[in-house]
């Protein structure tokens, strides 16, 4: 990152922004970051250390207008996916997305991360899915999955097409994250009825806060990433079993003699993202993590 970076992330006070800002202040200084967030109120002290905040919706051409300019970088982590209306999915996750990048690459910006998910990969591939695999997603997920892969189809398109020069045209990285948990997130505890119907041995792909947050960064700061597609996924998929014992829970009735038909749904390789960004799991597994106080 150079003097004159500005990077724009969106989806600061969320889940995974709300752990990814305060790493890409300490990566990137504090004078290189700008979010845009509805509520300013929730990154007061990002602000304090020196963050611009600059106040909005991702769905309003004028707030997107106001949070890009001057900006060199995008890392697109905002999604809505927590128990709103589809149309609402589609607006904020596809639209505005692929919005945002069409309106980057025209005010300047050389990097955009788009933050995806595992679940855009179909079922039954029968092993872990790759990058260079078709995206697909199941129905059975509902819009979210399909918002989120119609994005990258989306953003790869626009940055298939733009005008000029191509050395000096905005660089579109995928990051594909599997489950994401850890430093206090609910998410896990929050699963549990979902998991109700699980067979025993049925595996969740998970990944560590703080390695998505390493993921991220390597991805828009790396020249290797331009215009590449990575999962960030941990090397060791968590079962049920497991994740009702972390929680001190017994295993629901019928789980033990429950057989998983696809056991190979979700889960997505990590290699790629090894071999060419280096990235290496802070967390290899839930259980390292639960040992190192980092759950
Ligand atoms: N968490 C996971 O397990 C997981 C797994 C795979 C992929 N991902 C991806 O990772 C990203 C972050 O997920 P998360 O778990 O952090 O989600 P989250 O906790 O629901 O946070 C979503 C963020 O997006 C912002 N946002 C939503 N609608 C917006 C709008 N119209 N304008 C501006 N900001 C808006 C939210 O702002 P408010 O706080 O104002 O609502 C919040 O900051 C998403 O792209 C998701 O697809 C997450």
């Amino acid at each position: 990152m150079t003097g004159t970076t500005r990077i724009l992330l969106t989806g600061a006070t969320g889940q995974v922004g709300r752990r990814f800002l305060p790493r890409l202040v300490q990566w990137a200084g504090p004078d290189a970051v700008r979010v845009l967030v509805r509520d300013p109120a929730r990154v007061a002290q990002a602000a304090r250390a020196g963050v611009e905040v600059v106040t909005g919706d991702l769905r309003e051409p004028g707030d997107r207008a106001k949070a890009l300019a001057g900006a060199t970088a995008v890392v697109n982590v905002a999604a809505a996916f927590r128990g709103v209306p589809d149309e609402e999915a589609l607006a904020v996750n596809r639209d505005a997305a692929v919005a945002l990048g069409r309106e980057a690459a025209a005010a300047g910006v050389r990097r955009f991360v788009q933050a995806s998910t595992n679940l855009v990969y179909p079922d039954g591939l029968g092993r872990p899915a790759l990058e260079s695999d078709p995206v697909g997603p199941s129905p059975r997920f509902g819009v979210y999955p399909r918002s989120k892969a119609q994005a990258e189809t989306g953003l790869r398109e626009l940055v298939a097409n733009l005008p000029g020069d191509p050395a000096g045209a905005m660089e579109l990285t995928v990051v594909r994250l599997a489950f994401v948990y850890g430093e206090g997130d609910s998410h896990l505890s929050d699963f549990l009825p979902r998991l109700a119907h699980w067979p025993a041995h049925k595996r969740l792909p998970v990944v560590h806060h703080a390695d998505v947050a390493q993921a991220l960064w390597r991805a828009l700061s790396m020249p290797s990433a331009a215009g590449r597609t990575y999962n960030a996924v941990d090397d060791a998929p968590v079962t049920a079993y497991d994740i009702h014992a972390l929680h001190g829970l017994p295993l629901p009735a019928g789980a033990a003699g429950a057989t998983d038909q696809d056991p190979w749904s979700g889960m997505a390789s990590n290699a790629l993202l090894r071999a060419e960004l280096g990235w290496r799991p802070l967390y290899p597994s839930l259980w390292t993590a639960r040992d190192a106080g980092a759950l």
